[in-house]
């Protein structure tokens, strides 16, 4: 659903850049060097050296995605618990998305957003903390909006336009994006974690799907995704073991 009351501090102020390297760079230096107000955003029409998962590179073209960061204030989520963060940000964005795109959206653990098989965006967090807290959370999120042509080294993209054969306004659908980021971060901090893991396990792709997946790097096994614990590992049911993983021990196989 699309709310008119929010939102009330995400995007205030947005820091609009045409070129940078990585807005989630930009936002760590920010955070680094200043106070930074909770809710401030660093919004790219370019992005020259996007960040993506594993440090890979997140290429798009100018002016036709979205590329941005949010800087967070999460002290209330204990450090043990920040795989929270990224629950509650993948959930929103595909949230948000389910408004606009008529199709299945899922989160591919732990946080690619997938239309139905393809890979529409994705989510990099970074956290600093201090002692056991959360002082600060980067979000940055990475959306294929109105791009229609993707380099062929990427494996399964997609984008806004490709689904649905219309172009988007960016700053409409970013306003919107915050909006839901915000609601689910509110809920967070009202202590509803059992609601959003309920949300995000509706949307997660391939659960309680008998598929293949690699483990450490080499194996190929069957195995049925059971759940994702609140530490985010992954709980896989296999030769009727179950056994949990981390992002380094398991991959999808698409
Ligand atoms: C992934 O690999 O799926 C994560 C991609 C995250 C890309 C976004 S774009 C905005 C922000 N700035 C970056 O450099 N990376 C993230």
């Amino acid at each position: 659903m699309l709310s008119k009351a929010f939102p009330l501090f995400i995007g205030k102020p947005t820091i609009e850049l045409e070129h940078i390297d990585s807005t989630n760079v930009y936002a760590a230096e920010l955070v680094s060097t200043g106070n930074p107000s909770e809710g401030t955003v660093i919004y790219a029409h370019h992005q020259t050296q996007g960040i993506g998962q594993f440090g890979r590179e997140w290429s798009t073209e100018e002016g036709k995605n979205i590329t941005l960061s949010i800087i967070l204030k999460p002290t209330f989520i204990p450090a043990l618990y920040q795989y929270d963060l990224t629950k509650l940000a993948a959930l929103a964005v595909a949230q948000w998305l389910e408004n606009y795109i008529d199709k299945e959206i899922y989160i591919k653990w732990p946080n690619d957003i997938y239309v139905e098989r393809k890979k529409i965006g994705g989510i990099l967090i970074q956290n600093i903390l201090s002692k056991n807290v959360l002082q600060y959370s980067i979000i940055g999120i990475g959306i294929n909006v109105n791009q229609q042509h993707f380099d062929s080294s990427i494996p399964n993209p997609t984008s806004f336009l490709l689904e649905t054969n219309k172009e988007y306004d960016l700053i409409d659908l970013r306003s919107h994006l915050y909006s839901n980021v915000e609601q689910n971060y509110l809920l967070a901090k009202r202590k509803g974690h059992d609601q959003l893991t309920e949300a995000y396990l509706e949307r997660l792709f391939q659960l309680n799907e008998y598929k293949p997946y690699i483990l450490n790097g080499n194996q190929e096994v069957m195995a049925t995704i059971r759940n994702v614990e609140r530490q985010g590992k992954l709980v896989l049911e296999r030769n009727g073991g179950i056994s949990s993983y981390s992002l380094n021990e398991v991959k999808h196989v698409i």
